[in-house]
């Protein structure tokens, strides 16, 4: 007779094995991911599965709880002192006996969650960079010499199959104390992706250790974003964020460039700035997820060039000016509390590749997440912020530029804008007939006009405008006649409507008859004309330079791109027509990007190899970038044609 067929899912890999074969050794045998920190000694709990019953025609499979052996007095045990959720299994204890369809429960589930928002809506699957292994070292002996360090990594090779193990310095002094506290039985954490091939014991606990967690941040010049994850499970466990407090130092990414040049001790007040809001974010996370931030093991960073300069302690002043020279664009690897970092001593920490001069370790995440180069399509990946980093390309070629787009878009520069809070303006609706405007105001949710917004507006007074509304606000303004497609206010306007205000010879639009009122003037219109066309700009010299005059596909990644309506951006031209079912808004893609490298070393080395194939564009240096540009400042564009905005 045939051997039993064991399928695993959902992965759908399958295979025969010898009766009596343990269902975690299957797996290991497929390729499958199933944890274990105890080494089958039933106690850690870790490989747990299901078990389905039924038929599966599909792969001619009839699996049943006969075909798998009965719990032994270890899975008893571990069942009695630690309890089994019903129908679980621990695969270390269970022997096939016959064709079985197996279960790995997925607790990656809210990880897939955050995943979903990308366009590729994968699962990512775990191959954490960072292994716990529970090992029984033999007792001293007089008559063999042997350390009991060295002893341990003999257990380790015999046990887990660890070949030139090294070690954290600072554990060296630790192992004996470890090793007689657990009465011999310790668990390793072992990390194998050093910069040298080595296997590496960054951690060591007496008895059994079950949990260890990294951390995947995002540090933007606004914001830094967080995730706490299991290394075990791939569980999200908490995700919180901070504003960036190098803010203090200068709105922008420039003006902290200004700041470092200006100032002697402005790189290292930054630096430590930056280091001090990641720890205290850290501790947010771990307070939400009931962590100690000891138990932090592994960490993924991106970051823009200047972000990713500054918290590495990096001068980024030759940033500020062409050639826009980065450091060191490779990715990086370092012990986290070579970086200040708290949390566990044996921690590391790798920074994700950066792109270009302009185009960050967050792109290089974006691009990973969302994944051109895996996609036969053309795919355009926008991440707004003072500067714009574009991505575009395919499985052939893959193309990067950023451009200066300045910060206009997030409310700057505008002179009722704001960053988006409550009482901010977020969404615009303009009545083509009267001029009446209707809104949405953060903190208030629902559409008002002028009355209704002050009848429900005990809460939230108005207080400005942000950076979606006034995309949305100018979008309107066009449609409804009240400006020209060169962007002009039509001041003939003014006979149809009291929101039409002269100031000297421009117009403007009252938006908000109130305290403050809010008003969208002509240097509004020329700010967002300006840092519209710089945005297009820069996506159409990518477009030619991969020669295509159209995208299948594009993506807002970013706080901005989940704000806006696809159609007004279109509107307007700031991206370049595509069907709007295509337009999409990706979230924080820099974020899951670096999360994928935390759950997967894989994604590292994917992520290097393609970082290195980009081509970069600088479109400083490209004399046709200011005919786009100048093309790009009508609406939506003077020369290019937007035949899906017609549908
Ligand atoms: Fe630890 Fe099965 S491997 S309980």
């Amino acid at each position: 007779a045939k051997e039993p067929l064991v399928l695993f899912m959902p992965s759908g890999k399958r295979g025969r094995f010898p009766v009596g074969t343990p269902v975690l050794e299957a797996a290991r045998k497929l390729g499958v991911y199933v944890e274990s920190v105890c080494g089958g000694r039933a106690t850690c709990g870790r490989c747990q599965i299901e078990v389905q019953e039924g038929n599966f025609a599909k792969h001619k499979i009839v699996s049943s709880l006969d075909h798998i052996s009965e719990k032994g007095p270890k899975e008893e045990r571990y069942e009695k002192v630690r309890g089994l959720p019903e129908g679980r299994r621990l695969s270390c204890s269970a022997l096939i006996l016959g064709d079985l369809v197996v279960d790995v429960p997925q607790d990656t589930v809210i990880n897939a969650q955050v995943v979903r928002k990308a366009a590729t809506d994968r699962v990512i699957e775990r191959n954490a960079a960072v292994q716990l292994c529970y090992v029984e070292v033999d007792e001293p002996d007089m008559h063999k010499p042997l350390g009991d360090l060295d002893r341990l990594k003999v257990m380790l090779e015999k046990d887990w199959g660890w070949k030139d193990l090294l070690i954290a310095p600072h554990l060296i002094p630790q192992v004996q104390s470890i090793l007689r506290k657990g009465s011999w039985g310790v668990t390793a954490a072992i990390h194998r992706d050093m910069d040298s091939s080595r296997p590496f014991i960054v951690g060591l606990w007496p008895g059994l250790k079950n949990e260890a967690y990294g951390v995947a941040c995002d540090i933007g010049s606004t914001t830094i974003a967080m995730h706490l994850v299991s290394l075990l499970s791939g569980r999200i466990v908490a995700s919180s964020g901070t504003s960036n407090p190098q803010i203090r130092f200068g709105e922008d990414l420039m003006s902290r460039v200004s700041y470092v040049m200006m100032n002697p001790d402005g790189r290292e007040a930054m630096t430590k700035a930056v280091r001090e809001a990641v720890n205290g974010l850290i501790g947010k996370v771990c307070a939400e997820g009931e962590v100690d931030r000891h138990d932090i093991l592994d960490m993924v960073f991106v970051a823009n060039p200047i972000m990713h300069h500054l918290f590495l302690g990096i001068d980024p002043t030759e940033l500020g000016q062409a050639p826009f020279a980065l450091a060191v664009s490779g990715a990086l690897q370092y012990w986290a509390h070579e970086l200040d970092i708290d949390v566990n001593r044996g921690a590391r920490l790798y920074t994700l590749p950066c792109i270009a001069g302009h185009v960050g370790a967050d792109a290089a995440g974006a691009t990973l997440a969302e994944g051109p180069y895996r996609q036969d399509r053309m795919m355009l990946l926008v991440d707004v912020g003072t500067n714009a980093e574009i991505v575009l390309g395919n499985r052939q070629r893959v193309v990067a530029a950023s451009s200066p787009t300045g910060p206009a878009f997030e409310g700057a520069e505008i002179s009722s804008g704001q960053r988006a809070a409550p009482g901010a303006i977020e969404r615009v609706r303009i009545d083509p007939v009267t001029l009446e405007p209707k809104f949405r105001v953060i903190g208030v949710d629902k559409w008002s006009d002028e009355e209704g917004f002050a009848e429900g507006a005990e809460k939230v007074g108005i207080t400005g405008i942000c950076g979606s509304a006034i995309i949305e606000v100018v979008a309107e303004m066009y449609l409804t006649g009240l400006i020209s497609e060169d962007g002009v206010v039509d001041g003939t306007m003014a006979e149809r409507s009291p929101r039409i205000l002269q100031n000297g010879r421009t117009f403007s639009y009252l938006l908000h008859d109130g305290e403050p009122r809010i008003t969208v003037t002509q240097n509004d219109i020329r700010a967002i004309q300006l840092a519209k066309s710089a945005l297009y700009a820069g996506i159409k010299l990518l477009m030619e330079k991969q020669g295509v005059d159209h995208v299948d596909t594009i993506r807002f990644a970013g706080a901005f791109g989940s704000f806006i309506d696809p159609k007004y951006a279109m509107v307007l031209g700031l991206i370049p027509d595509c069907d709007l079912n295509e337009v999409k808004a990706v979230g924080n893609a820099a974020g899951t990007g670096a999360l994928m490298a935390l759950l997967n070393r894989d994604h590292r080395r994917e992520i290097e190899r393609e970082v290195s194939r980009i081509e970069k564009i600088e479109t400083a240096l490209e004399p046709h970038f200011q005919q786009l540009f100048v093309n790009a400042m009508a609406m939506p564009n003077k020369v290019d044609p937007f035949p899906e905005l017609a549908k």
